[in-house]
């Protein structure tokens, strides 16, 4: 079960399902619940099955609940703050005896709701309305929500992704004399580097010059900011201060990589997560659990966990090219049933930890009109070798193919930088703006 390693650092108050509990203020609230050991957070919108966070950065769907009223919140992206409500959803019964978790029981092998019942007359209405009484997640906001005004304001650099590239192309503009914006949808800035703890030391190149221009307010961050979608020369955000249309600068998406899924028996099971978000958690202060099994990958971020963890919690290291082949457990990982070679082995844990390879997250740089292109790694955005899509509009690390490293994050930044810089007299193109369709919308804004 995860704990907290240390005592709050600035102690709130929050209650989830009526219990108080102890948090740290600003923290994101999925690590919050963790911390009081409350790992299977939410339930499966069909089956009812447990689940958990895995991810820590808004994409998995496991940490979801109501918060302060309003549903579908996904806890991993929201500070804790004094007095804070969170209440699960999505059952019937409570939350630990979800009674429609005997959905799962009837239909071992799954079903298609669409069908079931379809053309029976009577039955038919009925099922329709248990399914709509079953499935969906939470019920509609305790208050009603009033519209917010957008409001239009001017930027001259605004880069989506505090990250490595992000923070590496931001200083780099800020030197240049730009005055830049950095948008993260995250609670805390750093990206991936927050979760490489001990090893982030490697990365001072990047790390040193972005603190520096923040310090020197060259560059202004904002967190808890989603970059919603580029239309012609303007950027849809929604962050705390509500929606705000930014227009006439340059955007400059440096979105973080989806982490890498691998298919086996139980990877949903509450205790799964991608070793980046164990150590987003741990930088945290939180611990996944007392024993874990870490499966090493080419990220860096399942040994930097093992490195960062040490004297915390055991770690398994499967060697090898180790498959897993099933986790057990319903609500929480009990055991993780490895394949080496020719040898099983079942290993006792409560975490199982992948680093599985990345994809690019190029939804941002595709909504705006860009060019993808199929690669191993998965689909990356096309730009020219200075890394422009089009007018205004760059993209810059590991969402064009660029490697999790430091010089090559850094160069492709630099890169990047120079050609803003020198195309800020040339004329603009004659693309066409992007328009908002329905089908070029991300799909968190359907
Ligand atoms: S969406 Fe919050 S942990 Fe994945």
């Amino acid at each position: 079960m995860p704990f907290r390693a240390h005592a709050p650092q600035q102690r709130i108050w929050i209650s989830y399902d009526g219990k108080a509990l102890a948090a740290s203020k600003g923290e994101p609230v999925a690590a919050s619940l963790l911390a009081a050991g409350r790992l299977a957070i939410a339930r499966s919108t069909k089956f009812h099955r447990p689940r958990g966070p895995a991810c820590l950065r808004g994409a998995c769907d496991g940490c979801l609940a109501r918060v302060d009223g309003e549903p579908n919140v996904m806890t991993c992206m929201v500070p804790a703050h004094d007095g804070m409500t969170i209440d699960s959803q999505n059952t019937l019964g409570s939350k630990n005896l979800d009674l429609l978790r005997v959905t799962d029981w009837f239909f071992p092998h799954g079903m298609n709701h669409h069908e079931l019942l379809a053309g029976i007359p009577g039955a038919q209405g009925v099922m329709q309305a248990f399914a709509r009484r079953v499935a969906g997640l939470g019920r509609l906001p305790s208050t009603e929500l009033r519209p917010r005004q957008a409001h239009r304001r001017h930027a001259d650099v605004v880069v989506v992704g505090c990250g490595p590239a992000g923070m590496a192309v931001a200083s780099a503009l800020a030197a240049s004399g730009r005055s830049v914006e950095v948008v993260d949808d995250a609670v805390r800035g750093g990206g991936g580097l927050r979760a490489l703890s001990g090893e982030r030391s490697l990365w001072s190149k990047v790390d040193a010059p972005f603190h520096a221009s923040v310090s020197n307010q060259s560059v202004v961050v904002r967190s808890s900011t989603v970059a919603g979608g580029v239309f012609g020369e303007d950027l849809l955000v929604v962050g705390s201060a509500g929606a705000e249309v930014v227009t006439g600068g340059v955007v400059v998406p440096a979105p973080a990589p989806h982490d890498g899924v691998a298919l086996f028996e139980g990877n949903d099971v509450p205790g799964v997560m991608s070793a980046r978000a164990a150590g987003l958690l741990l930088a945290e202060g939180v611990v996944v659990g007392r024993r874990a099994v870490v499966i090493a990958g080419s990220g860096g971020f399942g040994r930097a966990f093992a490195r960062a963890s040490a004297g915390l919690c055991e770690v398994v290291f499967a060697s090898g090219a180790p498959q897993v082949l099933r986790v057990r457990g319903n609500a929480a990982v009990r055991a993780v049933v490895l394949k080496e070679g020719d040898v099983e082995r079942e290993v006792a844990a409560d975490a199982l930890l992948l680093d599985e390879p990345r994809a690019p997250a190029y939804e941002l740089c595709l909504q705006a009109g860009a060019q993808l292109e199929h690669q191993p790694r998965g689909f990356v955005v096309k730009t020219d070798e200075d890394g422009r899509i089009r007018d205004r509009l760059w993209a810059v690390g590991e969402v064009k193919g660029t490697p999790f490293e430091p010089d090559a994050i850094l160069e492709d930044a630099g890169r990047v930088a120079r050609a803003i810089q020198s195309s800020r007299s040339a004329p603009k193109s004659a693309s066409p703006p992007a328009t908002a369709t329905k089908s070029n919308v991300p799909s968190k804004m359907k």
